[in-house]
């Protein structure tokens, strides 16, 4: 990787982006754009099964692949002129110098004039990233070695608790980017983990979180990890609170308890210290790494505790991987971009409003619930960088269910509902642990979801089979409906890296088109605020006078009632 200075030519970067931004046409007047809208229009009407029946080789053509990730995108509803117009959309876009931009350590988190890294988190140690005149590829790497150090104590047993006990439970305390990264990945590598060990995951702010997952440990035995870029999160502090206040109730009240049974992640040193933790017990990292995209930083905890040091490298091997994919690749045949720019398609020209992530591996339960924050929290965004109100849809909804489960659910509404919702499919060769005939049935599933959706059944077919006329109607299925699958030879950490990693850049693409700053999140202030205004009306022993909404007020007094406090 070359190294790019955080300042070009001694102009902040900040100028640099503005600059940037206002060659760019705005997005509904690049030609790219204008030629989507008119070439939607010639084939909108055009069947999957036509684009199959004409070209017998699409579903060989329209794939590509990397390291061992395999994407078929042939049944999106696109022809190659769609592809050759989006790619063109991308480079109107600007796409590959703002991949450079990302890769080189320039402030392209603009409303909050931050550097966007989460690269460098996966960087070899000889590969230098510069962010304000600094290489951050050290600091890195020394945490790492931090990490892997920590990690081993305990797995060893060498780390003991207080009363001298070895540990056996890990409690990751955080929520967002601090939780569902740790979780996403704890629960897909599972098969890699150390099973001597109970991870637990409490994020709610919501009191069950934290007693049920806590009910059955003994204290001297579990170590917190409490794990927050801020260490301010409403929700995390007052877990914590509640974790310190088990912890000594537990062990008899001594504080020295807590230097043996917490451990901070956090990028703030500070408030750790204020908090009581020692902060030789803290693994840090940057304002660079957005909280989503995280899990790969000291937020790994968790992960490593589980998986050993060796595999969590492995996992960072698999990012990189992708990442490098990402940078150099030529658009037509780049895993994300063209995840991303089959999602602009569906999205801006379709008119779907969704994605459905169906992994079909029961170890990703977790990675659709990842997969929402990534891909929400980045790109649901009604404003262009330069604060202009979109007039496109920007982040559609990512929601899913691990198959075959949701198949006895909602994938009636994805294939004869009214509304379009593309899918993303994801399965491996083989399965970490083969029972029987399982994963064939399995994988027979995804196929067959796949094909239903694009191909359907005709009335005609229908009717062939001898069904009732009044019930053909219902036993349509009119297909022409969108996936993408994914494949890879198995879940290993190495191939998690790669997927999340996919789906980090795709998101990318999707907001450089979009044009919107994919990693701020103002959108979550406004309600943090209000909770924090509410809280003192609903403690306060007397009902103080409310000056909300008629709703909200009623609602504060309805609740007052209800605890028994008015
Ligand atoms: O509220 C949103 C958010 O800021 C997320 O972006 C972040 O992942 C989460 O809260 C948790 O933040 P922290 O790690 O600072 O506790």
């Amino acid at each position: 990787m070359k190294t790019r200075p955080g300042t070009t030519h001694g102009r902040p970067e900040s100028d640099r982006i503005s600059t940037m931004k206002k060659k760019l046409k705005p997005l509904t007047q690049r030609p790219a754009w204008k030629a989507l809208a008119a070439h939607y229009q010639s084939i909108k009407k055009l069947h999957l099964r036509k684009l199959f029946a004409d070209d017998p080789k699409r579903g060989e053509r329209l794939t590509a692949s990397t390291s061992g990730l395999f994407l078929d995108y042939s049944k999106n509803r696109i022809t190659d002129k769609t592809l050759q117009l989006l790619v063109k959309l991308a480079n109107e876009s600007g796409l590959r110098a703002r991949i450079d931009a990302m890769f080189s350590g320039e402030k392209i988190n603009i409303t909050e004039n931050r550097a966007v890294l989460h690269v460098a988190l996966r960087a070899p140690k000889n590969a230098p990233i510069i962010v304000d005149g600094k290489n951050v590829v050290p600091d890195v790497h020394a945490v790492l070695t931090k990490l892997s150090g920590f990690a081993q104590r305990v797995r060893s047993g060498e780390w003991k608790g207080f009363t001298g006990k070895r540990i056996k439970n890990i409690v990751n305390v955080g929520i967002g980017g601090s939780d569902l990264g740790p979780v996403m990945a704890y629960e897909a590598l599972r098969h890699y983990s150390d099973r001597s060990l109970t991870f637990r995951f409490v994020s709610n702010v919501d009191g069950i979180d934290f007693v049920e997952a806590t009910q059955d440990l003994d204290p001297a035995e579990t170590l917190f990890i409490i794990s927050s870029k801020t260490f301010t999160t409403l929700e995390t502090m007052t877990n914590a609170d509640s974790a310190r206040a088990w912890l000594l109730k537990g062990l008899g009240g001594d504080v020295k308890a807590v230097a043996k049974h917490f451990v901070a992640v956090s990028t703030n040193a500070e408030k750790v210290s204020a908090f009581g933790i020692d902060t030789a017990n803290m693994f840090g990292f940057w304002d660079w790494v957005g909280g989503r995209y995280s899990m790969d930083s000291a937020i790994g905890l968790s992960t490593m505790l589980a998986i050993g040091p060796d595999n969590f490298h492995a996992l960072l091997a698999g990012f990189h991987e992708m990442d490098e994919h990402f940078r150099t690749t030529p658009f037509e045949k780049n895993l994300p971009v063209l995840l991303g720019l089959l999602t602009i398609w569906n999205t801006d020209f379709l008119g779907a409003e969704t994605v459905a992530v169906l992994p079909y591996e029961q170890y990703l339960k977790r990675f659709p619930a990842y997969l929402q924050q990534l891909t929400m929290e980045s790109n649901g965004k009604h404003v262009t960088l330069d604060g202009k109100k979109v007039n496109y849809q920007t982040g559609p909804v990512y929601w899913g269910e691990p198959g075959t489960n949701g198949q006895h659910s909602f994938y009636q509404l994805i294939h004869q509902g009214t509304r379009l919702i593309p899918c993303d499919f994801i399965a491996f060769g083989q399965a970490l642990t083969p029972l029987g005939r399982h994963h064939d049935i399995l994988m027979a599933n995804v196929f067959a979801q796949a094909e239903a959706l694009a191909f359907g059944k005709t009335a005609q077919e229908v009717k062939a089979e001898g069904t009732a006329a009044a019930l053909v109607p219902h036993r349509v299925f009119e297909g022409n409906r969108p996936s993408n699958t994914i494949l890879a030879r198995k879940l290993t950490p190495e191939v998690l890296g790669k997927l999340v990693a996919l789906y980090e850049h795709s998101v990318f693409t999707q907001g450089i088109i979009w044009n919107i700053d994919s990693f701020d999140q103002w959108g979550v202030e406004l309600g943090k605020v209000l909770a924090q205004r509410i809280v003192p009306e609903l403690e306060s022993p007397a009902c103080p006078p409310l000056k909300h909404d008629s709703s909200t007020n009623h609602l504060i007094h309805h609740y007052r009632n209800l605890k028994g406090n008015l």
